[in-house]
């Protein structure tokens, strides 16, 4: 048996979320509409309806929360900033009052010992922008968003040392350009390329931006990773593999870490007319933005087998109804084909439980980029239940957090430099398309798409076995 490496002195034992999925307060104190605001107005287009106007109430209620993280002993929270609380259309005049929320957010972290790590971009875009140019449809957004993000880093970056740019963009632009399922609501493969493009220019452009405001700080983008398994040794399902591992993955962290696009897609997209627009000095931009570390979001592996070029699938399906769904499998002709691993158990929403599958994805990354990696979201959602006297039982969450920290200090053995963990999520929280069912959290909140909801706080059985594990740094898990 090998011997394990501790986790590091100063590890980031922590918790994410995101502005839309708690604040709330969608329309206070000066706060923009966002994509999200609008979007979820619309009909049939989450769960019930549940709209993140209330989510639940970090807006009002961040002291109680952060509170609680100090009394997790908590070293890291990682927050969103709401675009829309800052400039509310976008860009042009500043809300001072937005500013000042996050002020105090920060302030308060700071002040318990909890490490703040902001993001910069977590879904919510301006909604003035989306309709004045198509948002990140447009060369447009570059500009924007750096002056966003300047403003930030001129005013945390004394305080804030982590940032995380954009939040899984391979995710936004799937959902809201490919499948049809986010805001915009659009489902254009060859757009869905541009907007990538446009991403990863802005992307770049804050990064660069970033090392001239906060020079002893790190930021990086934060993926979601699901590394790529082949469902047999055929060779055929091993290119379908790769193919997947490439347009999936590659794409997007190559762009991140060295500015280039990945041979094998390039071509592949070229030669399906789908090549984004590229103009002058947008490789050199590329090049020069890259980041301190690699975010990395894992929840789970997918995998894949041939799919013959005859096969009518389509790129993807998605369950959009935000009920306990079943997998569909979904492919590319001649490409790849998902199907369902037979080795691996499911949660309530058929998503893959496969802690050994995140140290893979860390030693992947390790090998090919040779970054440093902050897990910023690891998690379960759950139905949880609240039983007599306020007490929620989620061990099947304890024992998916603990299996994935066993992985993670296998992977940190084998030499990986992951600098902190983050699990999604502190409180429950909204989940974009599934209300308040889904739940993540360590801390349960009372908040419900119909019946009684104070929105009171109760921590869940695996709040104080987290507590546990960040006091022994990891030891006792
Ligand atoms: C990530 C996002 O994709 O996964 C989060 O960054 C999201 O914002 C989380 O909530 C879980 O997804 P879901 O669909 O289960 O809420």
């Amino acid at each position: 048996h090998k011997k394990l490496k501790p986790f590091p002195p100063h590890f980031l034992w922590g918790a994410a979320s995101a502005a839309y999925q708690v604040e709330g307060a969608w329309d206070v104190d000066g706060k923009g509409v966002s994509n999200w605001d609008k979007f979820v107005r619309i009909p049939g287009k989450t769960f019930k309806g549940t709209t993140g106007d209330v989510a639940v109430d970090h807006y009002h209620r961040y002291k109680e929360d952060i509170q609680l993280m100090a009394e997790m002993g908590m070293k890291a929270y990682r927050f969103s900033v709401a675009w829309t609380r800052i400039f509310p259309s976008g860009r042009g005049e500043i809300n001072e009052k937005g500013i000042e929320f996050y002020e105090h957010l920060i302030n308060d972290l700071k002040a318990k010992g909890i490490e703040p790590i902001l993001t910069l971009y977590h879904w919510d875009l301006p909604q003035a922008l989306q309709d004045e140019y198509g948002g990140w449809e447009s060369r447009e957004i570059i500009s924007d968003f750096t002056r966003y993000s300047v403003e930030l880093f001129k005013r945390f970056g004394d305080r804030v040392k982590y940032w995380v740019s954009l939040n899984e963009q391979n995710i936004f632009t799937m959902l809201g350009y490919r499948l049809g399922a986010h805001p915009p609501g659009v489902m254009d493969d060859k757009l869905f390329y541009q907007v990538n493009h446009h991403a990863n220019l802005a992307n770049a452009s804050v990064i660069k931006e970033f090392r001239k405001y906060v020079p002893d700080g790190k930021i990086g983008p934060s993926f979601a990773y699901s590394p790529a398994y082949a469902r047999t040794s055929n060779p055929k399902d091993i290119i379908a593999a790769e193919n997947a591992e490439e347009l999936n993955s590659h794409w997007w962290m190559d762009i991140y870490a060295w500015g280039r696009y990945p041979k094998a897609v390039w071509n592949y997209i070229e030669s399906n007319g789908l090549a984004p627009q590229i103009e002058e000095g947008d490789f050199e931009l590329l090049s020069q933005g890259t980041p301190d570390f690699m975010g990395v979001n894992y929840y789970q592996t997918t995998t894949y087998e041939e799919n013959p070029l005859n096969n009518g699938a389509g790129i993807a399906k998605i369950n959009t109804t935000g009920e306990k769904g079943t997998s569909e499998d979904t492919g590319i002709p001649g490409v790849f084909k998902t199907v369902e691993n037979p080795h691996l158990e499911r949660t309530d929403w058929d998503w893959n439980i496969d802690p050994l599958g995140l140290r893979i994805a860390l030693r992947r990354i390790t090998n090919r980029y040779n970054l440093p990696i902050l897990i910023s979201e690891n998690g379960l959602g759950a139905f949880d239940k609240l039983e007599k006297d306020d007490v929620v039982n989620d061990n099947y969450r304890i024992d998916y957090i603990r299996t994935h920290i066993e992985a993670m200090q296998e992977a940190i053995s084998d030499g990986v430099d992951v600098l902190g963990y983050c699990v999604w999520s502190f409180t429950d929280l909204l989940s974009w398309l599934n209300g308040f069912q889904k739940r993540y959290g360590f801390v349960y909140v009372n908040q419900h798409e119909e019946g009684e909801h104070d929105l009171r706080r109760v921590k869940k059985k695996s709040f104080d076995w987290y507590k546990k594990v960040i006091a022994s740094n990891g030891t006792v898990l």
